[in-house]
This record gives structure tokens, sequence and C-alpha cells, in this order.
């Protein structure tokens, strides 16, 4: 059996996604995979909480500690380095990663955004703001997206969709914690696991699942 990838789940917030995570590594559902560490962009945040109580190593790299995104970066890539880091999982991390960044590792970045990429997506749209938007145009059917990261805000290729149809007269709150449950949290470990597992292969844009 090939060697388990080594996981660094970057986070910014709460950490639900990171959670799903942990959850289907205890579970068996991701053994192609372990999470080596958590990083934080910002102290305190309850993901670190999490890691702890799952007992993998959580530090943070706080962005407001360098003056400038190239050191920020340089000290993200060389605690990566340290833990000799395959794959990287942005999980609720609020920060847009530079070009030269995301070079360091080519098709090892994934991203788990709330919405049905290419709608309600790039700059601007995180969080809680995008099923706001959602609701707002009054689309019907919403859902979430796991996709490689590339230069473009939420522009990389996608792996993974899942719809989630809007229950009438739903808050923008509501919203996020269905999507979370019923596409995010399902997704997330499925599309970590096809990548450790060396089952993603690209064709252009396309991500094909191999068996
Ligand atoms: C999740 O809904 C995630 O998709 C979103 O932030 C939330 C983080 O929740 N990410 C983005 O909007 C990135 N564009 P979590 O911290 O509980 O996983």
């Amino acid at each position: 059996m090939s060697e388990k990838k080594r996981i660094a789940v970057l986070v910014s917030g709460g950490g639900t996604n990171l959670q799903a995570l942990i959850d289907a590594e205890k579970a068996g559902k991701l053994t192609s995979g372990e999470i080596a560490v958590v990083i934080a962009s910002k102290p305190g945040v309850f993901a670190l909480e999490r890691a702890a109580k799952a007992g993998v190593e959580g530090i943070c790299v706080e962005r407001k500690a360098f003056s400038s995104k190239e050191d920020f970066e340089k000290a993200l890539l060389s605690e990566l380095s340290a833990r000799k880091i395959d794959v990287l999982v942005l999980a609720g991390f609020m920060l847009v990663l530079s070009e030269s960044f995301i070079k360091s590792f080519p098709d090892r970045i994934v991203n788990v955004h709330p919405a049905l990429i290419p709608s309600f997506c790039g700059d601007g749209f995180y969080g809680l703001h995008v099923h706001e938007r959602a609701l707002e145009y009054g689309v019907k059917v919403t859902g979430a997206t796991v996709h490689f990261v590339n230069e473009i805000t939420d522009g990389g290729a996608i792996i993974l969709q899942k719809a989630v149809p809007i229950p009438e007269g739903i808050s923008a709150e509501n919203l996020q914690q269905l999507v979370m449950k019923e596409a995010e949290h399902i997704l997330l470990p499925q599309a970590v696991e096809l990548l450790c597992a060396g089952k993603l292969k690209r064709d252009g844009r396309r991500v094909l699942i191999t068996e």
C-alpha cells in the first residue's frame, strides 16, 4: 500500500468542514491521507479547539503578524515543508493565496465553496454573504463545490458539486447550515480522499474521477 498523503487543513473560523474531515478519518472514509496539521490564519478560532480535541497538531500563522503577504506566505510555506505536507485543504480559509504560493502545490490545493460555481463565487463571495446573495437573487437551488485552487478566486477546476434545493422562506443563516450539512461536509472528505488516493485526473479544465 502506498504511503498516506500528509494533509494540512487551513482554517479561519469555526471549522465545521475541518470536523467533517476529522470525522471521516476516524470513520475510515478518509484512508489515503492523514490530517497532519491544522493551520489557522487567526488566533483563538474554534477550529483550533477542534484540532486539539482530535489530537491533531494546530498552529497559527497569523496574517496580521507579517507586514506583507509575501512574508506571510513564506512563513506558511516553511511550516508546511517542515511537516512534509503533500496536500492542502482550504476549509473556510478566508485569505486569497498568491499565484507563486499556489504553484508550490500544483493540483494539490483544494477549496470548498458554499455555492454551485460559477454562481455566487469570486472576490467578495465568502461565508454567509454567498447565501445572502443567492437568496437575494431568488435562485431555487444552490449547493457546494470542491475545486482545485488556482490563481483566480474560486476559478480552479471543479472536482465535486452537490445541489441543495432552497426551502421557501429560509434565512441566510439557516441556508448556510443546510448547505454545510447536506453538501459541504459530505463532498469535502470525498474529494480529499479521491485526491489523496490519486484518483483525480486532469483533462484541461475537466477533472475525471478514475478507479
Ligand atoms: C463554509 O461554508 C465554507 O464553504 C466557506 O466558509 C464556511 C466556513 O465554515 N468558505 C468560503 O466561503 C470560501 N470562499 P467552517 O469554518 O465551519 O468550515
